[in-house]
């Protein structure tokens, strides 16, 4: 199971058990099992079962067509987004990793969602930059970042440009561990505290961006959604 450090363990296992393993996709599983044996500890990359249930409910609710997503590693959100979408749906999804995503390919073609996908193997802030080019701006019903927090705040710039108004961008990670709400000299893996600044920073900027309306949701790791005004 997925480490959250926001929830006791017995209550994530409890909502883990109770209304997340009985309802996973069959490939969905089988993605999530193969990336533990190929990527061992860093299968924690994919998003928990519970932010993926979350992501999906999101979708229908909005009645998403057009999506991105910028962080694909083996696929667990993508493969989650495109069952949510409807059949002619579309997501863009950005990866400089494409063995990871390719990792992934044979459940998303098993699940018989391959062709609402198209894989941009690129370095993302290149990538959604071409996207303005090729006039996809103001297109977009939802985006979904998962990748270099260094550049949340670029990407959202580029993001709010290309989302339309009224449509969703969601930030994973941004509770960090929950080092977030930890005072510097708290005692935490070194891993966390590097990139403890940058999620506190992103957090004041978009806490303070007149453009969205946002909130930060504790599921999983910590996610934000902002809602383009
Ligand atoms: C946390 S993983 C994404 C996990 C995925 N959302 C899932 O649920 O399986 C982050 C991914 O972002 C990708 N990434 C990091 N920086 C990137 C960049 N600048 N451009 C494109 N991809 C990037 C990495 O290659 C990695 O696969």
């Amino acid at each position: 199971m997925a480490k959250n450090i926001l929830k006791t363990p017995s209550l994530l296992q409890y909502i883990f058990e109770t209304s997340c393993y009985p309802k996973e996709h069959e490939q969905l599983k089988q993605l999530r099992e193969t990336t533990i044996v190929k990527y061992g500890k860093m299968s924690i990359m994919n998003v928990p079962l519970d932010e993926a249930q979350f992501i999906s409910m999101l979708l229908k609710l909005m009645n998403a067509k057009k999506t991105l997503e910028i962080g694909v590693f083996t696929g667990y959100s993508l493969l989650t987004t495109a069952l949510a979408l409807p059949s002619h749906g579309k997501v863009i999804a950005i990866d400089m990793d494409r063995e990871a995503f390719e990792i992934g390919l044979p459940f998303i073609q098993k699940a018989e969602v391959e062709h609402k996908i198209d894989f941009i193997h690129r370095d993302a802030l290149s990538a959604i930059n071409a996207l303005i080019d090729e006039k996809h701006e103001e297109s977009f019903d939802y985006a979904f970042v998962d990748a270099d927090k260094e550049n949340f705040t670029k990407y959202h710039e580029i993001l709010l440009k290309l989302v339309k108004k009224g449509g969703i961008i969601a930030y994973d990670n941004t509770l960090w561990s929950g080092s977030v709400a930890m005072s510097e000299d708290e005692e935490m893996e070194e891993a966390i505290k590097r990139k403890r600044k940058i999620a506190i920073e992103f957090n004041n900027y978009i806490a303070n961006d007149t453009r969205v309306e946002s909130t930060i949701l504790s599921v999983g790791d910590g996610v934000t959604l902002c809602r383009r005004l």
